[in-house]
This record gives structure tokens, sequence and C-alpha cells, in this order.
């Protein structure tokens, strides 16, 4: 039997219950969302980077690269290529508002199973592509996919995890975003070398989890708060208790009642977003995602094999170095799954500024004396010293900014404004991982190794921002945040009191 857990701590609410295999059924399926997402990430910059591909849609930089030696910081810049890797992102950014309407109207479950459905055609589209119009408009399908995937399971992982764990179940999501990525990088290993049309196969794979959340989805359930939102307040008892394993959920069920008697009071959750009020967790859940694409993190998730090809790899050396990145990026959500409810949020943000400031400050610097635009290669003992870094630099990210940009917005927001809220917080990761992954291969053309310090730059910034204004919600739970994190934010300087006195 599953141990018996309090679940709140100090002076939180101790609502009782147990960790379900239910729950863990639940979370599993709905975290196949993030491995859709992940896939995603992790193709493009593989697909990209293969002759056939380029030959078939991007001749033009099939040629140039036939002459890479010209400028090694240039040879992909073409701002066709990066649309293809970047629409999937603009139109996720549109659907995530679409998809917080479907999500508080209809509930998470529905709007993960519109995700897959989405995402299932775009994948036939791209894989099956004759013309590059059709592999645009595939990837437009997939983007409304994530757009969906990404606005529900977030928020489905947080009500349904027991408090005491929630960080933990939560971060299943961005687990599976880095499988999904390190799968991505393995198939497109093995796919580069099947001629003419590895790249379908690359692309087709991506169908595989989509299938999976599709049908896993009929076997889970809607969560209690969504369900009691929605008036089916008995259904939502009946949902809490199959989940916690227990008989007494009073507590728990009052809490999701109260928030519930709350939210239906705002009719227009929008506009209260928009309240001073609602002011600091809205901030909060833009720029932490801002702040987690400007540590630069996609550069190297969608264009590893072109980097690593950059400083002087070959392309097999090249993919299998971006394997490597791909493999420490999954272990290392380990160390945040592990640490996030026991050392809370705020240190492991701050732990991995100071980690992803210091290597992409020492690879800006490698690459800056030692790369020069032409004639120039560094040495192999070089080549293998940046992917060391950018291994350490990749850990960082993946136990703080990577999982934390989604946990701390999804558990932030009271109930009237979670959906609309959360909305924020997926476009904008869409809108800047769209405009990391389209400007990213011009930058890198353009400011060369000084796209390092740019990163670099953002880094501190996020963590002064972390250090002065991000308020620490391990052990709060989900629908006690206004009463325990925001009635208290104080009033001295570096508080959101002083804050909105100049926003
Ligand atoms: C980010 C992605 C990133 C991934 C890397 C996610 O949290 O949203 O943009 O590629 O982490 O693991």
């Amino acid at each position: 039997m599953a141990p018996v857990v309090v679940i709140g701590n100090g002076d939180m609410p101790e609502f009782e219950g147990r960790i379900t295999v239910y729950v863990a059924v639940c979370v599993v399926i709905a975290a196949f969302g993030g491995l859709m997402f992940g896939y995603d990430i992790g193709i493009s910059g593989g697909v990209t980077a293969m002759d056939d591909f380029l030959k078939k849609f991007f001749p033009a930089v099939y040629e140039r690269k036939q002459h890479a030696h010209e400028n090694n910081y240039c040879k992909y810049d073409n701002q066709y290529l990066q649309l293809f890797t970047s629409s999937l992102y603009l139109a996720a950014l549109g659907a995530s508002f679409v998809a917080s309407k479907v999500c508080s109207k209809y509930g998470r479950k529905p709007t993960m199973q519109i995700s897959s459905v989405f995402f299932m055609i775009g994948v036939a589209l791209t894989a099956g592509g004759v013309n590059i119009e059709m592999v645009i408009i595939g990837r437009i399908l997939l983007g409304c996919g994530v757009g969906f995937a990404n606005q529900a399971v977030p928020l489905f992982l947080s009500e349904l995890a027991p408090t005491k764990i929630r960080g933990a179940l939560n971060i299943s999501f961005q687990l599976f975003i880095t499988i999904g990525i390190l799968i991505a990088n393995l198939v497109n290993y093995w796919a580069s070398n099947i001629h003419p049309y590895g790249w379908r196969i690359s692309l087709g794979l991506a169908g595989i989890p989509a299938l999976v959340l599709c049908f896993g989805s009929f076997a889970i359930c809607e969560t209690p708060t969504s369900l009691i939102e929605r008036n089916k307040v008995e259904k939502g008892r009946k949902i809490l208790r199959k989940i916690r394993g227990v008989d007494n959920v009073d507590d728990e069920f009052n809490s999701i009642v109260n928030a519930c008697e709350m939210a239906r009071q705002v009719k227009q959750p929008f506009r209260k977003l928009m309240k001073p009020a609602s002011r600091p967790p809205l901030v909060i859940a833009i720029l932490l995602q801002v702040f987690q694409q400007f540590t630069g993190i996609n550069a190297i998730m969608f264009y590893a094999p072109v980097l690593f090809q950059t400083v002087g790899f070959g392309n097999d050396a090249a993919l299998l170095s971006s394997v490597i990145t791909g493999a420490i990026n999954v272990l290392s959500t380990f160390v945040s799954i592990y640490l996030v409810d026991k050392a809370g949020r705020k240190i492991l943000l701050l732990e991995a500024c100071v980690q992803m400031l210091l290597t992409q400050g020492i690879i800006g610097g490698i690459l800056m004396k030692d790369l020069k635009a032409t004639d120039s290669y560094l040495s192999h003992g070089e080549a293998v010293f940046v992917v060391t870094l950018v291994c350490l630099f990749v850990m960082g990210f993946a136990w703080s900014w990577g999982p934390l940009g989604w946990l701390i917005p999804s558990e932030t927001f009271p109930l009237e404004t979670r959906t609309a809220g959360f909305a924020f917080a997926v476009s904008s990761n869409m809108l800047f991982t769209f405009i990391i992954a389209q400007a990213f291969l011009s930058m890198l053309c353009h400011m060369q190794a000084g796209i390092f310090f740019f990163f670099a730059a953002w880094i501190v910034i996020m963590g002064l921002f972390t250090w002065f204004f991000l308020p620490e919600t391990k052990g709060v739970p989900v629908d006690s945040m206004v009463e325990k994190v925001w009635n208290n934010i104080g009033s001295g300087p570096g508080s959101w009191v002083a804050m909105t006195r100049w926003v």
C-alpha cells in the first residue's frame, strides 16, 4: 500500500492523502504531452542539418553548406530554414490563448485530447511533405498541438498533485520534455544515415507520443478543481477521494470549493489579470519564461549539431555530441525532482544562474579568441572542452530554469485567473522560443562569439530578479497562494509593493 502523506507543512493546511498508483498513471500519460513538445525541440536541428532534407526544400542552403569553409559562423544563416523551425512556436503562441478558454470551459483532459489530434495531423503533413508549403502547414498544426498541450498538462499536473510533492510531480512534464529531446537526438543520429528519406522517419516518429496521449487520455481523470469549477461538485469529490486514496478529503475539498466560489465571481479573468493585484504572479509567470529562453538554452537544443559543426566537429561527431548533451539534460532533471520540494525553488534558480553565467562566459571567451570567421578551427582539445562546458550549462538549466519556468507559473495564480495567467506563460515561452529559433543563426552569423556574452548578460539580470522579487512557493497548497504568498509580499525595497509603484 502506498504511504500516507500529510500534505502541507509548517503553518500550511494539512490535507491527508496517499500517493496513489492512479495518480502516477495519470501523471505519466499526461506527461507524454511534454514528450511531444521535447521531440519537436530536438528533432528540427538535426533534420535541418540533413543534406537530403536541405536538397529537397532548401537547395540554396545546401549549396552554401558545400562551401562551409567560407565562414564558420554563417553557413546555415537562412531565414526560410529558420522559419521551418520557428513556425511551430508562432502557431503555439496563438493556440495557447484559445487553449486557455477550452481548458477552463471544458476541462484539462479534453484540451490534451485536442492537442494530440492536432499533433497527429501535423506529423502526417510534415513527414509526408512533398513541398515546403505542406511542411510549413504541418509545422503550424504541430504548433497548435504544442500550444494546447503546454497549456493543459502543467496545470493538470499541479492540480492533481498532493502539495508536498507538487514540485516533483509537475517536473515530470519537464522530464518528459528532456526525454523527448534526447529521443529526437538519437533518432536523428540514426536516421541521418538513411538516404534519401531519413528526415521523413525523424519527423514521422513524432506521431508516437501523440498516439499515446490520445489513447491514454481515455484512462485519466479530470482534475477535481476543474470539475468543481464547472459545477460538477460531487464528481469532483469522488475523483478527489480516488486520487488521494482516502475517504476523508473534506479539508482539501472545502479549500477547492472556496477557491471555486471566489473564481466564479470573476466573469472576465483576462480583465482581472490586468488589475494591479494580479500583477506579481503575472509578471513572474511572463518573466520566468522570457528569462528561460534568454538563458540561450534553445540555441543549444535546436542547433546543437550546427553549433558543434561550427566549432569543428564532423557531421557524425556533432550529432553524437548533441546526444550527450541531451542525456545530461534528462539526468540532471532528476536533481530538480529530488530537490525542488526540499531545498525550494529560489535556491535552484540562483545556483544555476552562477553556473550558466560562468559556462556561457568561458565558451564566449574561447570562441572569441580562437574561432575566427574564416580559415580557423578550434583544436580537437578545445572543441571537446567547449562540449564539456555546454554540458555543464545544460546541467544547470535542467535542474532550475527548465522545470521551474513551467512549475512556478502553474502553481502561483489563484484559480480565477489560473488558466488565463498560465496562457501568458505558455505564449511568452512560445514567443521567445520563436525569437531565438528565428534569430539565432543570424545572430551567430553577425555577433559570432559575442552571442554567448549576450546570453550571459541576461543571466545576470534574471539572477537579480530572482534574488529580489521571487517569493518561495515550496509547500504552499496551490489553492492557498493568495493568503499565504501574495498577501504577504512585504513592503521593503525590492518588494512587489515598491515595484508596482513604478511599473
Ligand atoms: C523549455 C524549452 C527547452 C527545454 C530544454 C523547456 O523547459 O521550455 O524551450 O528546450 O526546456 O530541456
